[in-house]
């Protein structure tokens, strides 16, 4: 008997704000349920998205809780009733976090309708950084970017975290499509196979070169 295949998927990628983030609506086209990762910007035009495509937004995800990529959240959860899913370890920058907050850890799956969406933590740019992992599509946030990686020299940042983040992302399915959480590369998602053949970041093989290449090595005293 063949596997059954996995249900189908509504994804739509949004640019939005100043800062070229990346908006996902992420549903079931069966049950019309849809989740919104890191809302932020422009909640109206949002809302309007989905509405127009008969999607009712249940789920909010939230990739980490820097300012650009939740700063809709309050103004979505005025408009619904949606859960907010946020990693454990960062639950107390949301603000505004409300009873429907919902608190995630590697590995823990979020079902929207038939679609369901795996949580993997990838601390490094943030301590809660995570990324969604969702029939073939990887919602990156900003652990790994087109070309690049997020930031590592912020508060919460942990380069070494990030290298280990990025070498358990180099470890998914080469046709993974990945889903960035800015457009700062020259497409707006790529295969990682792409990726990995052409970001420098995922071409690094050991720690210390990549915290030289992040201008983060130790030099020799002498
Ligand atoms: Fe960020």
């Amino acid at each position: 008997m063949n596997a059954p295949s996995p249900p189908a998927l509504y994804l739509k990628q949004l640019q939005v704000g100043p800062m070229a983030n990346f908006v996902y609506l992420i549903g079931c086209p069966r049950t019309k349920e849809v989740a919104v990762v890191d809302p932020a910007w422009e909640v109206d035009r949002i809302a309007r998205i989905a509405q127009a495509d008969g999607m009712k937004i249940t789920k909010i995800l939230i990739t980490h809780t820097h300012f650009d990529h939740i700063n809709g959240v309050e103004e979505l959860l005025q408009r619904t009733d949606a859960q907010v899913f946020v990693h454990k370890t960062e639950v107390e920058d949301l603000p505004g976090a409300t009873a429907n907050l919902r608190q995630l850890e590697s590995g823990d799956v979020i079902q929207v309708g038939d679609v369901k969406l795996t949580t993997v933590h990838t601390p490094g740019h943030t301590r809660g950084s995570q990324c969604f992992l969702v029939s073939g599509a990887l919602l990156s946030g900003d652990t790994l970017f087109i070309g690049s990686c997020g930031r590592v020299d912020l508060p919460g940042s942990d380069p070494k975290s990030m290298f280990e983040s990025l070498g358990q992302l180099k470890r998914l399915n080469d046709h993974t499509v990945v889903y960035p959480g800015h457009d700062y590369g020259d497409t707006p998602h790529a295969p990682l196979a792409d990726q990995k053949r052409r970001n420098p970041y995922l071409l690094i093989q050991s720690i210390q070169d990549f915290l030289h290449f992040l201008g983060h090595g130790t030099r020799p005293v002498l």
